[in-house]
């Protein structure tokens, strides 16, 4: 970049007005801190760094006076900027991607002539992803035997556990003091009876103490989350041994892997925009990563479970227990949908999958990353 840049073309950069930028410096938000040789006002990189954090934080409605104290704060450098907003920017993509399937479904209702109750509409506007699409997940989403297997024994013979982002209570292992987390009130209600006492809070921020627990897991939940990496450290201060299923974006192979994302979702892509690397994630806990096939079987209708058996992915019901399929928004849903269909009425996908149907299990990017 340029030693400085003029008012002028920060504006045009930015696609802000020169008056907001006016107006930024003489509130002191940001000031530009070079001249030019004529003597007008320049931005140096490091301005032009805090402006970027400034209109971020602006773009995601926040106030001039909460942006103050937000790039003021001495605990967070560029980086810790970066993942603030990326998070808060996940967290609002979700946000939307769950308002438009709240109003999907009251256009539904209406369309039958039912009317929505008060409360159900002013629910929309707090919705988080889980809030909305939580209550379709018992129906397909459950204990898959060969992965609990694994998961039990990368536990070791931890007595404590705690679980991370545990829904419903899948992958609890029956044998040992579970203590589980989970944010979503739905999915907190929809936790069988007997199931382990669960509080209501984020992997960002656990409500434990350092070393509290012998173990801690975490099983397909930390895509969700709006900073993977700030969790796994929350996991790996409070137990001393930490076991996380998850998948792996950073493989340039990802997108051939599936032929579900591949030739029928390429949408999948945008949502992993920005995912942290397996590196990133393994270096979080300080661990390792093992592969884990998925069983052409498998019995937890998790996104890739049913890569042998394609009719399933026609099926409402299997694909609203998957937050991917609301994520990427009903119109790719319903591209990827009908395509599918039409495929395997017309033989196309037998033909192209052919290879698939001597396989009893695949690799299809899901790890255990153990520490
Ligand atoms: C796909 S479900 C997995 C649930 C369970 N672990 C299982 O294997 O069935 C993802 C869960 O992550 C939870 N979640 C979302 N954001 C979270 C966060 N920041 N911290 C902890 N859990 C979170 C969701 O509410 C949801 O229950």
């Amino acid at each position: 970049m340029a030693e400085h840049l003029t008012v002028g073309r920060v504006a045009e950069l930015a696609g802000v007005s020169v008056r907001t930028l006016h107006h930024y410096d003489e509130i002191g938000l940001v000031r530009p801190s070079a001249r030019t040789a004529a003597g007008y006002r320049a931005y140096l990189a490091d301005d032009v760094e805090r402006l970027r954090e400034v209109l971020a934080y602006r773009r995601l409605g926040f106030g001039l006076r909460e942006i103050a104290d937000l790039v003021d704060d001495p605990a967070a450098d560029a980086v810790g900027h970066l993942h603030r907003l990326r998070g808060l920017l996940l967290e609002q993509r979700d946000r939307a991607a769950a308002m438009v399937t709240a109003i999907d479904r009251e256009l539904e209702a209406r369309a039958m002539g039912i009317r929505t109750t008060p409360e159900d509409q002013l629910k929309v506007f707090g919705a988080q992803l889980y809030e909305v699409i939580g209550s379709a997940y018992p129906a397909t989403r459950r204990t898959e035997s060969r992965i609990a297997e694994r998961i039990w024994a990368a536990l070791g013979d931890a007595r404590t556990v705690l679980n991370v982002g545990a829904g419903t209570g899948s992958y609890e292992p029956p044998d040992r003091d579970v203590t589980a987390v989970e944010p979503s009130a739905v999915m907190r209600a929809q936790r069988p009876d007997g199931a382990a006492p669960c509080v209501a809070a984020s992997a960002e921020s656990l409500p434990f103490e350092d070393r509290s627990f012998d173990a801690a897991m975490a099983v397909s939940t930390v895509h969700h989350w709006p900073d993977p990496v700030a969790g796994l450290r929350e996991m790996r201060r409070v137990a001393r041994r930490v076991v996380v299923f998850t998948y792996d974006a950073s493989t340039t192979g990802w997108r051939d892997r599936f032929w579900l994302t591949r030739d029928y979702l390429p949408e999948f892509a945008d949502l992993l925009a920005g995912w942290p690397s397996l590196t990133d994630m393994t270096r979080a806990i300080g661990g390792r990563a093992e592969p884990v096939l998925v069983p052409w079987d498998c019995t937890d209708g998790f996104f890739e479970a049913h890569w042998r058996r394609p009719e399933a992915y026609l099926d409402e019901q299997v694909r609203r227990a998957v937050s991917v399929w609301t994520r990427v928004g009903p119109r790719a849903e319903r591209r990827a949908v009908e395509r599918l269909r039409a495929d395997l009425a017309s033989g196309r996908w037998a033909e192209r999958n052919r290879d698939l149907l001597d396989l009893d299990a695949a690799e299809l990017g899901l790890r255990l990353l153990i520490a």
